[in-house]
């Protein structure tokens, strides 16, 4: 592999993505897949799988769109999706290998419901993984002008009937995890997505001014804005504006960076 930079290098993205080359994944289900990001980063680093189910109940249209691009993407691969409320998953007990869910734990609105059914549809000794980014512990202030987005933009989703909550605290993350009582419970703590590790862009985003994460960042704000424009309550919606603007300002000034997440991996 060809050097890392440095910030990649010091973050557990490679550790996991080693822990991950030791999982044979077998029949594997993706939990609020969305555009199905987190199959690709498993197809990438699992030993061997032999398919997946990617799952999402798509709130948004975003997501709607995003479940239809993965469908094409993934043509002739052994990947199939479908719309689906993870609070009744509509498959047998044990009939996965493999559960995961990333990134989405704070979009849940009944964690508890998701998790017991992640649970009863993995096989007796199955693999359970987990990955959730944090809002607190030793942050870049890139990190906390990522983080300050996604809390306004979290509060954008909401007033609109989504559920989309703030990020979670690491203690938070742990005591859900904790409540799945796992077996052989072994936790990551990364600043680097796995992803990094296959980058096609040379790395731009560890330099956390570089212009291509912040015009798309600008662009999430002012697609937010529209999204906003038809909302009942003028005040608000022009209190969100003016704090949009403002947390341009913030990107502008101290860059942005992906939040620190725990990857955590267990048998049921
Ligand atoms: C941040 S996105 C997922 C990102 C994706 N897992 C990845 O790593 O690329 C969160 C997703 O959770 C989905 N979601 C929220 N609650 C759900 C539920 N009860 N059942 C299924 N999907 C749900 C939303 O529709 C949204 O697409």
């Amino acid at each position: 592999m060809e050097d890392l930079p440095k910030g990649l290098a010091s973050s557990n993205a490679s550790k996991i993505a080693k822990r991950l080359e030791s999982v044979s994944g077998g029949r594997i289900l993706d939990v609020a897949t969305a555009g199905g990001g987190f199959i690709d980063t498993l197809m990438k680093t699992l030993k061997d799988y032999d398919s997946f189910v990617g799952i999402d109940y798509c709130a948004s249209a975003t997501s709607k769109k995003e479940m239809e691009s993965a469908k094409k993407r993934f043509e002739g691969k052994p990947v199939r999706f479908f719309e689906m409320n993870a609070e009744t998953l509509k498959f047998e007990d044990e009939s996965f290998d493999t559960v995961c869910m990333s990134h989405s734990l704070h979009h849940l609105a009944n964690i508890g419901k998701v998790l017991a059914e992640m649970k009863r549809v993995l096989k007796n000794g199955g693999d359970f993984i987990l990955q959730e980014a944090y809002c607190d512990g030793d942050q870049t202030e890139a990190q906390k002008a990522d983080e300050l987005e996604h809390e306004w933009l979290a509060r954008i989703d909401s007033l609109l009937g989504i559920t989309h909550n703030k990020t979670l605290t690491k203690q938070r993350i742990m005591n859900i995890v904790n409540s799945l009582e796992l077996r052989e419970l072994e936790v990551f703590d990364s600043t680097h997505p796995v992803d990094c590790l296959f980058c096609k862009r040379k790395h731009e985003c560890e330099d956390p001014k570089n212009q291509a994460t912040f015009h798309n960042l600008i662009k999430e704000i002012d697609d937010a804005f529209k999204r906003i424009e038809n909302y009942s309550d003028l005040e608000t919606q022009n209190r969100l504006k003016e704090e949009g603007e403002r947390i341009k300002e913030t990107i502008a000034k101290s860059g942005s960076a992906s939040a620190s997440y725990l990857f955590i991996i267990g048998r049921t």
